[in-house]
């Protein structure tokens, strides 16, 4: 079936057919990096998890293995629910998973490596002292999931986190703190940190990023004066991750976000668009943190099951805490999927007057790295009625979509644009005057456009973006991969990513183009676009 085919991505990582969900346990061990998913291997619906398995050694080419762990014990025989790895001090990585027993609880369980000098690590033996964690009193066990990565405290004990729920109908999100002494025994010691009226946190994610030294990521255990703490939660009821950054007081094993209005469950989004149930590692390699996500389908059940499959990774995404802030995170590509670039196509100081649009050429397909820079609009010149300034950027793309003008904007581009207009989805910018806050940038990706095919989910996804008065342009980073398009703006202070399916807009008949539907002229500084080469992905041998 074509349209199976011609919607699979080139250079985002999918197992070769059926159902995939959450990124699980990614490390780098012995040259590899690891990545383990959520895998259902007989069907493009969710059911019957394990967990997938795949190796790189640049995280852009990717080995199929056979799975690494399927539920066969009575803590487990229903799925192998999603977790973490952790690197012991004498370097054995050991696989924490949540279970779906027998009796439909939610059990914390470990596995260890069958042959350490194995660098696929590709046989597990689940711990005879399985399980090392059930439900602590008081709380659901049908609630009661995800470990994280785990981490030694100031006194030696290893420590990590399970979601859960709390409080009247489970409103109260909460992050279940475990510590050991020996990594065999666990006890539970008290909640790490709780926010009413967000609802199941699940798969939690708990590291340092470095307060200054731009890129570096710091081990999962560091702790002190150097550090922030990142605390990630999957909020169950809004399927997005929420990420808020604060300090980790080793004291009382406590976590205090920077902001109260930036907290875990209500403040910032990994990525404003589809993403979800992430998952970093420290890469010990290039000393970085490196984040995963899943990005699932905006078309129907019944189109995944007769396309075969379903879920794409995000690519692979370098994190760190942009630095002007104690607040934000800055997430990029990794550096590494540069090496897929074909030859460049460049144009610089080009004019996108008020109402038009301008193609580029030399460039077009479905695989596709694009980098543009907008020179920064007059800024006196933003208008915005401000009723609508309350609302959040999501509501304000769908409200105003590619087409209606705020003046300055929508502009931005098309991709995956056909000649006609008859397909393209539009990523764009407004520049918007709030009474008393000054300038906001508003970045949307459109998808209203992006298919003549029925029955697909294409609401548009945005964000609000920080600018700095100091901040001479607006930039985009869009990566294209047939059915993915992610976003990264202003150099990944904010990220967007969709799905699409385009019928029409295929191979030569694939364009890509800037746009300008506001009043006002717009100068982009810089287009570089790039074909983007296949990734030969090596089949389970
Ligand atoms: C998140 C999640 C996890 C769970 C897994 C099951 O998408 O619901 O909480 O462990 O998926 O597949």
């Amino acid at each position: 079936d074509i349209r199976a085919f011609k919607h699979r991505t080139a250079f985002h990582f999918q197992p070769d057919k059926d159902w995939m969900n959450d990124p699980n346990g990614p490390m780098y061990y012995q040259g590899y990096y690891h990545l383990f998913y959520q895998y259902n291997p007989v069907g493009a619906v969710w059911g019957n998890i394990v967990w997938g398995h795949t190796v790189s050694t640049d995280l852009v080419h990717w080995r199929h293995l056979e799975p690494a762990l399927k539920g066969d014990q009575w803590y487990d025989i229903r799925g192998i629910w999603s977790g973490s790895a952790t690197t012991l001090s004498d370097g054995t990585p050991v696989l924490l998973y949540t279970g779906w027993s027998e009796a439909y609880d939610q059990i914390q369980s470990m596995a260890i490596p069958v042959n350490k000098s194995d660098p696929l690590l590709r046989q597990w033996l689940k711990a005879p002292q399985n399980p090392m964690a059930v439900v602590p009193e008081g709380y659901n066990s049908s609630q009661f999931r995800d470990p994280t990565t785990a981490w030694q405290g100031p006194d030696g004990l290893w420590r990590l986190l399970v979601g859960a729920n709390t409080g009247d109908g489970g409103t109260i999100g909460t992050a279940l703190l475990f510590k050991s002494i020996d990594f065999q025994a666990w006890n539970f010691s008290h909640s790490l940190h709780s926010v009413p009226g967000t609802g199941m946190w699940e798969c939690p994610d708990f590291y340092p990023v470095a307060l200054s030294g731009t890129l570096l990521g710091a081990d999962t255990s560091t702790h002190g004066p150097t550090v922030k703490h990142v605390l990630k939660i999957s909020a169950n009821d809004k399927l997005h991750d929420y990420y808020s950054v604060g300090s980790y007081i080793t004291e009382n094993d406590t976590f205090l976000p920077e902001s109260v209005n930036l907290d875990a469950g209500i403040g910032l989004r990994y990525d404003y668009g589809k993403f979800y149930a992430s998952k970093s590692f420290f890469d010990q390699a290039k000393r970085r943190r490196i984040l995963f996500g899943w990005v699932n389908e905006s078309d129907s059940q019944e189109a995944n099951i007769q396309k075969g499959w379903a879920s794409v990774m995000s690519i692979p995404r370098q994190v760190w805490l942009d630095n002007r802030t104690t607040t934000d995170l800055i997430q990029y590509p990794v550096e590494e999927l540069n090496s897929l670039r074909g030859p460049e196509v460049s144009s610089e100081n080009v004019t996108v007057w008020a109402g038009s649009f301008v193609k580029l050429d030399g460039i077009h397909g479905n695989q596709l790295d694009i980098e543009i820079s907008f020179a920064m609009p007059n800024r006196s010149v933003g208008l915005q009625p401000p009723e609508l300034l309350a609302e959040s950027g999501q509501l304000l793309c769908n409200q105003r979509g590619a087409v209606g003008n705020t003046k300055i904007g929508p502009f931005g581009v098309y991709v995956l644009a056909t000649d006609d207009f008859r397909e393209l989805t539009a990523i764009y910018f407004h520049v918007l005057q709030s009474p008393g806050e000054g300038l906001k940038i508003l970045v949307c990706s459109d998808q209203t456009q992006s298919s003549v095919a029925p029955n697909l989910d294409t609401a548009s996804f945005g964000s609000f973006v920080r600018v700095y008065e100091s901040d001479q342009y607006l930039t985009l980073r869009i990566l294209v991969d047939h059915s993915i398009v992610e976003t990264f703006v202003q150099g990944g202070r904010a990220v967007v990513t969709s799905r699409v399916y385009p019928e029409l807009a295929l191979d030569d008949a694939a364009h890509v183009y800037l746009f300008n539907n506001g009043t006002e002229l717009v100068t982009v500084m810089s287009v570089r676009a790039w074909n983007m080469n296949s990734v030969q992905i090596i089949p389970f041998s």
